[in-house]
C-alpha cells in the first residue's frame, strides 16, 4: 500500500522504516527541512538501534522514501499516519498545534478519498475535532477524509523490536472500511510473515499480536491510560525504594516477589531517579488536564507526579549526606539520556540532576556512551569526558544517572583508583552493593 508518513521523530521513523519492511511504499515528510536532508545523505537524526540498517535497506530497495514536499507524499498515498509532537503547554496540556497544521495541509494537498491515522499521542476526542477540522478545511477541494486511531506503544531504545513485535495493535475506527485497511496494512506483522530485521534467523517466537478494534475515543484513551499506568508503577516502586531505605529492607528483593504475582507483574518496577523522556511525564501531565477539563480530580495520577518530581530531591539530598558542602566538589556524571540505548535527552532526570549539581556550585563532567552530541548542543555549560574513565579521574563522586550496560561493565577496580575518593551515589540501582562495597568503594543506591 502507498503510505505517507508526516513527522520524522522516533515515532515517524520507526513506522515509516517499517512499514517499508514489510512491504509498503512509504513517504515520510517533516517541516525541519534540515531532518529531511540528513535522512537523504544517508544518516539518521536520532540514534536508535536497528534503524540505521532498516532506513538504509529500504531506501535502497525503493520502498521507503524522503520528501521535503509533504503535499508529494500526501498526494500519492492511500493513508496518511500523523507522527508529530505533541509536546507539553505551559499548563501540562497537549499543545496540538503541530495536528491543527497537518489537518490543513493534508485537506489542501491531499486529494481524494483518505484514511488519516493519527499515531501521535492525543487526548481522547481529538479525533472527533481532527474530522472537523479536515472538513472544515477541505471546504473548497471537497476531499473525504476518514479519521482513525492508531496509538503507539514503540519505546525508544527496543523501538524496532516494538514495533514489529508488538503485543497488541490498537486502532480506534468509526467504520469497517477504515477497519479493513488498517488490518490490510497491519498483516504482515499480524501473521508475522516477514524476516525480523532487528533479530535475523534468532527472532523470539513471540506469540502474534492481538488486533484490537474500538472507537476513537477509547482507542486515544488506551495510550493515555497505558502511560499512565506505567507511570503508577514506577512512582510505586519509588516510594517503596524510600520506605526500603527508612526500614532497612531491599526494594529490588520486594519487587521481584511482588512482581511475581501476574495481577501485577515484574515489569516498570525498577526504582531510582524516577521516570522521564518526552512520553511518560507529558502524557501523565496530559491526563490530568483532560481528567480536569471534564470535572474529575485524578490525585492518583497527581500523586505520580509528585513522587516523581521528588527523586531529584532525593538525589540531592544523598549526594549532600555523603559528601557535606556540594560547592567545589568535583562529581562524574554517568548517564545524560533519559534512559539506556537511546540518545534522548528530552525531560532526562539525569540532566535535571546535572542542572542541580551545576547550581550548587559542583563541578560537574558527564559522560554518555550516546548522548553526548545532543548534550553538548542542547547545554553547552555542562562538561563532557572523553570516555567514563576520563570523566571519574580525580573526582569527589560518581553519580550513575542513567543504567547504560557501559557503566555495570566497567573496570570498577580501576575507577577506584582513578577517584580521589572511593564514592559512589547510583541513582539506577544499577550495580551489586556487596561487590562494589567489597571493592572499597562507598556506595549509596535507593532503597537498597
Ligand atoms: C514510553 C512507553 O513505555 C511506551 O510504551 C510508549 O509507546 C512511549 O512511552 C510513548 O508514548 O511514545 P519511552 O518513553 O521510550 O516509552 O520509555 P520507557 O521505557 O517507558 O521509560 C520511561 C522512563 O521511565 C525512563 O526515564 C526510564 O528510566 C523510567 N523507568 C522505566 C523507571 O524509572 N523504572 C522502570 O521500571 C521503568
Amino acid at each position: 500500500m502507498r503510505i505517507s508518513v508526516i513527522g520524522c521523530g522516533y515515532v515517524g521513523l520507526v513506522t515509516g522504516a517499517c512499514f517499508a519492511e514489510i512491504g509498503h511504499h512509504v513517504a515520510c515528510t517533516d517541516d525541519d527541512e534540515s531532518k529531511i536532508a540528513i535522512l537523504r545523505s544517508g544518516k539518521l537524526p536520532i540514534y536508535e538501534p536497528h534503524l540505521d540498517v532498516l532506513v538504509e535497506k529500504n531506501v535502497r530497495e525503493g520502498r521507503l522514501l524522503f520528501v521535503n514536499n509533504p503535499g508529494e507524499a500526501v498526494r500519492s498515498s492511500e493513508a496518511v499516519f500523523i507522527c508529530v509532537g505533541t509536546p507539553p503547554l505551559e499548563n501540562g496540556d497537549a499543545d496540538l498545534s503541530a495536528i491543527d497544521n497537518v489537518a490543513r495541509m493534508i485537506a489542501t494537498e491531499g486529494g481524494g478519498a483518505k484514511l488519516v491515522v493519527e499515531k501521535s499521542t492525543v487526548p481522547a476526542q481529538t479525533g472527533q475535532e481532527l474530522k472537523r477540522a479536515l472538513t472544515v478545511y477541505s471546504r473548497k477541494s471537497g476531499s473525504n477524509f476518514t479519521v482513525a486511531s492508531n496509538p503507539e506503544f514503540l519505546r525508544e531504545g527496543t523501538a524496532v523490536t516494538d514495533f514489529l513485535h508488538p503485543d497488541r495493535i490498537v486502532i480506534g475506527v468509526d467504520d469497517d472500511t477504515a477497519a479493513k485497511k488498517l488490518r490490510e496494512i497491519y498483516a504482515p506483522i499480524l501473521e508475522r510473515k516477514f524476516k525480523c530485521p532487528a533479530h535475523q534467523d534468532k527472532c523470539p517466537a513471540a506469540a502474534a499480536p492481538v488486533f484490537v478494534s474500538t472507537t476513537v475515543n477509547s482507542a486515544e484513551l488506551i495510550k493515555h491510560a497505558s502511560n499512565s499506568f506505567l507511570a503508577l508503577k514506577i512512582s510505586f516502586a519509588n516510594a517503596l525504594a524510600d520506605m526500603c531505605d527508612q526500614l532497612g529492607a531491599d526494594v529490588q528483593e520486594v519487587t521481584a516477589a511482588v512482581g511475581m504475582d501476574p495481577r501485577i507483574g515484574p515489569q516498570f518496577l525498577q526504582a531510582g531517579l524516577g521516570f522521564g523522556g518526552f512520553c511518560l511525564p507529558k502524557d501523565v501531565q496530559a491526563f490530568i488536564r483532560l481528567a480536569e477539563r471534564v470535572g474529575i480530580d485524578f490525585t492518583l495520577l497527581k500523586a505520580a507526579e509528585q513522587v516523581n518530581r521528588q527523586r531529584i530531591e532525593l538525589l540531592l539530598a544523598k549526594a549532600r549526606k555523603a559528601l557535606w558542602v556540594l560547592k567545589g566538589k568535583k562529581i562524574a556524571l554517568l548517564g545524560l539520556a533519559f534512559k539506556p540505548n537511546t540518545d534522548d535527552i528530552r525531560f532526562s532526570p539525569a540532566i535535571e540532576a546535572a542542572k542541580r549539581f551545576i547550581a550548587e556550585g559542583a563541578s560537574l563532567r558527564a559522560f554518555d556512551p550516546q548522548a553526548m552530541e545532543k548534550t553538548r548542543k542542547a547545554l553547552p555549560q555542562i562538561s563532557l569526558a572523553k570516555n567514563p574513565y576520563e570523566a571519574v579521574k580525580d573526582v569527589d563522586a560518581v553519580v550513575i544517572a542513567t543504567e547504560w550496560d557501559e557503566f555495570r561493565k566497567l573496570d570498577w577496580k580501576r575507577v577506584y583508583n582513578e577517584m580521589a575518593r572511593p564514592l559512589v551515589i547510583d541513582a539506577r540501582n544499577s550495580l551489586n552493593p556487596a561487590e562494589m562495597k567489597s571493592l572499597g568503594f562507598e556506595y549509596y543506591s535507593f532503597g537498597r
